[in-house]
């Protein structure tokens, strides 16, 4: 039996983790901005699931929730950083407002979660992070910038934290689904006021996609979070857990074009090293 905490349960991955995780016998601390709609899985698993109202912008609070958390269940063995959600639009049709709120939710938020546990998780010897970036963590859409910008950047954060908290026992692992049907693309998604300078453009062909249906996601929700959940038991955590044939596909492709791109320049960047024989100070 493992305990999990979790963050964004109200919905989507997060909603049907906690269900998975009940159903399985593990113990869950649930968070999510609005406690009362996990009140029908409270009344059915009332000794395993344990709830708390968390907005991860509230840094303050976060910190509260994560105390909490480990003075009331002892030890959790796994931390899901999920709560998230993008903006959509091109980037001068977004406000400064949606670009903060992105920017504190998927990034700062992820960042300031992950620094609330990490003395509880070195101090038990050890644990398991699961962060949840996106395909979009790896490649990039015209008019989600700012999301590509949250998941691009938590992913250079846990680049660089899995080999700082890897002598604790921490492990660490960049969840990296493609497009799905939960309330992601609907409810959820924050679009901008349009500008019809933007229609006849990428940006602009995407928002018509979307709002045409013209989109349709491959990837089976309940399966991506088997997946995620099947992850904690492999050893070594894996870093990247991929999820969804199109995300396979796009960020395939995506790398080669990247390293094809940094073959071609090879010269250049040598190039600009210090001639060995005349090193110049600069
Ligand atoms: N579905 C996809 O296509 C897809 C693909 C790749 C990655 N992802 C990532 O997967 C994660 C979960 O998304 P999902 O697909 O399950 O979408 P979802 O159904 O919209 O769930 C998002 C969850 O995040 C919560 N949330 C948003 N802002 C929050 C905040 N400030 N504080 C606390 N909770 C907040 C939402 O709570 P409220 O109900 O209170 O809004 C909801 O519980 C996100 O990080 C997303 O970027 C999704």
């Amino acid at each position: 039996m493992k305990t999990w905490f979790i963050t964004g349960t109200s919905s989507g991955f997060g909603r049907i983790m906690v269900e998975k995780l009940l159903e399985k016998g593990d113990r869950v601390a649930a968070t999510l901005r609005k406690p009362e709609m996990l009140e029908d899985l409270k009344q059915q698993y009332a000794n395993q699931l344990w709830v708390e109202a968390l907005d991860v912008t509230d840094t303050v609070r976060l910190r509260k929730v994560v105390d909490k958390a480990f003075a009331d269940l002892s030890r959790i063995d796994v931390v899901v950083s999920n709560a998230g959600y993008a903006v959509f639009g091109a980037a001068e049709e977004l406000t400064d407002d949606q670009i903060r709120r992105e920017i504190d939710t998927n990034l700062i938020g992820s960042i300031q979660l992950t620094r609330a546990v990490l003395p509880y998780l070195r101090h038990q010897g050890g644990g398991r992070i699961l962060q949840l970036s996106s395909m979009g963590g790896q490649i990039s859409l015209p008019a989600l910038s700012l999301y590509h910008a949250t998941k691009w950047g938590i992913e250079g954060f846990f680049e660089s934290i899995i080999a700082e908290t890897a002598p604790f026992g921490i492990e660490i692992t960049l969840v990296e689904p493609a497009g799905a049907n939960t309330n992601f693309g609907h409810g959820s998604m924050d679009v901008s006021p349009p500008m019809n300078v933007y229609n006849e453009t990428p940006a602009g062909m995407i928002r018509t996609a979307r709002t045409n249906g013209g989109y349709q996601p491959t990837l089976d929700p309940k399966k991506a979070v088997q997946a995620m959940i099947d992850s904690v038991g492999l050893s070594p955590a894996p870093r990247r857990l991929l999820l969804g044939g199109q995300g396979y596909d796009l960020v395939h492709q995506a790398l080669q074009e990247r390293l094809t791109a940094l073959e071609a320049q090879k010269d250049i960047a040598f190039a600009a090293d210090y001639d060995t024989k005349t090193k110049e100070s600069v």
